[in-house]
């Protein structure tokens, strides 16, 4: 039965009928977390032989260097090529980080706000606006540096093949105060939208008033297949470089779920002029990463193949556990009007979008049969979902069983949300 369409009895039937079944879910006295966009201990597993490929003495003198020792501020040359292969670069156009790509992203914008950008534009911290372009739903930690900046952030609709590009163009070209925008290019956080060519395009080719306009394009999830459908988007250094944008943007990737979030390798993509800007900042930051980390990276992986294969052992563990929710939204609430979802090719999340104005409620519901969602609103700026709709599945983390045992709760909570919304 569609709630859209059922009359006050049926909903009223309905309703009790759904309070019934929560209150079972109650009773079961769940402990149970889907809010987590981690790897569960069977992926970390994966990478076992990392932690000892690098066992000896002699072992850490790689490529002719002491990797012990201080230096090599941008990346040992080994990981760099790793990473630039992946990612279709040169090594110039790659600094390798520690292990968390957040952070990079974090100091490239404290480094515009305090410094300016590599063409000597006015530091942001001097303006009196700055604005940022967000994509929605999105990254809460995105929109969490520009919040505790004080960065005003404007929502931008995401649709199934990016953001609302003539949105983004028009407002980019008015407004000299709008400095940059948050991209998660492909299978995107958390709707698993990929960008389309002619999407990519329209941000290579973007003229914005802002001479000293950034995109941040965190390309995450740029080889977490969850399908044979591997989809490869354009390299928007190339397509920038024919619009002489290519200091406009930076890049940002890790292995954090390749091999281990809280030990794995960052890096930051960029023009060559623009590696230049970071490391001349980055040098009075650091001596030296943890090239011990990258080096270890480099003998486990050792080229892109071998990250493609071991994504496949992530893609194994992580499928079936996708495809279970997708198969329990639609036996629970396929045809009801409660809800709408996506299924994505890729990444870590499955996007839920309620019956408007039902997303509190359906966390509410969750969390008191114990179990924990990601905050409604987390996905918006400001945690604000101006319909109060967005709910982000993360399946990654509990084991298949308790997935299973959290979605008939979850659905449960979202079919009766639902019906009480109707019922006023
Ligand atoms: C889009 C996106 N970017 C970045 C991160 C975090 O990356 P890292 O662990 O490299 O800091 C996440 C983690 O969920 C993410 O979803």
């Amino acid at each position: 039965m569609d709630v859209r369409t059922a009359s006050r009895e049926e909903l009223l039937a309905l309703k009790e009928e759904l309070t019934a079944r929560y209150e079972e879910c109650c009773a079961k006295n769940l402990k149970l977390d889907m809010s987590r966009g981690k790897p569960g201990a069977d992926q970390l597993n994966l990478s076992e032989g990392i932690l000892t490929a690098l066992s000896k003495n002699e072992d850490a003198i790689f490529e002719g260097t002491d990797l012990r020792n201080y230096g090599g501020l941008d990346g040992i040359p080994a990981c760099k090529a790793l990473f630039a292969e992946v990612l279709g670069l040169k090594p110039e156009n790659i600094l390798i980080g520690g292990n968390a790509s957040l952070t990079m992203m974090y100091d490239n914008i404290m480094r515009l706000w305090v410094f300016g950008d590599c063409n000597g534009n006015t530091p942001w911290s001097k303006l009196d606006k700055v604005k940022f372009l967000c994509p929605v739903p999105g990254y809460d930690r995105h929109f969490a540096i520009c919040q505790q900046l004080g960065i005003e952030m404007i929502n931008i609709p995401m649709h199934d093949d990016g953001p609302d590009m003539d949105m983004i163009e028009k407002l980019v070209s008015e407004d000299a105060s709008i400095k940059g925008i948050w991209c998660v290019p492909k299978y995107s956080n958390p709707t698993g939208a990929v960008y389309s060519d002619e999407v990519v395009r329209r941000f290579a080719a973007l003229k914005p008033a802002a001479a000293d306009f950034k995109i941040m394009w965190d390309n995450a999830y740029c080889v977490h297949h969850l399908t044979d459908d591997k989809i490869q988007i354009p390299n928007i250094f190339e397509l920038a470089k024919e619009y002489g944008n290519e200091d406009m943007i930076f890049q940002f990737a890790s292995t954090s779920k390749i091999t281990y979030p809280g030990a794995g390798v960052a890096c930051l993509s960029a023009s060559v002029k623009n590696i230049a800007w970071v490391k001349n900042i980055l040098k009075v930051q650091a001596i030296g990463p943890d090239k011990l980390n990258q080096a270890r990276h480099v003998v486990f992986f050792k080229n892109a193949a071998g990250i493609a294969a071991h994504m496949e052992k992530h893609r194994a563990i992580l499928a079936p556990k996708f495809q279970m929710v997708l198969d329990m939204l639609e036996k629970n609430l396929g045809g009801t009007g409660a809800g709408s979802w996506l299924s994505p090719k890729g990444g870590y999340f499955i996007s839920f979008d309620s019956f408007p104005g039902c997303a509190s409620r359906i966390y509410e519901l969750c969390k008191n049969a114990g179990v924990v969602i990601t905050d409604a609103g987390a996905t918006y700026p400001y945690g604000k979902d101006p319909e109060d709709k967005n709910l982000r599945i993360a399946p990654s983390y509990p084991p298949v069983e308790e997935l299973k045992a959290a979605m008939e709760v979850f659905c449960v909570c979202a079919h009766l949300a639902a019906v009480e919304k109707l019922l006023g």
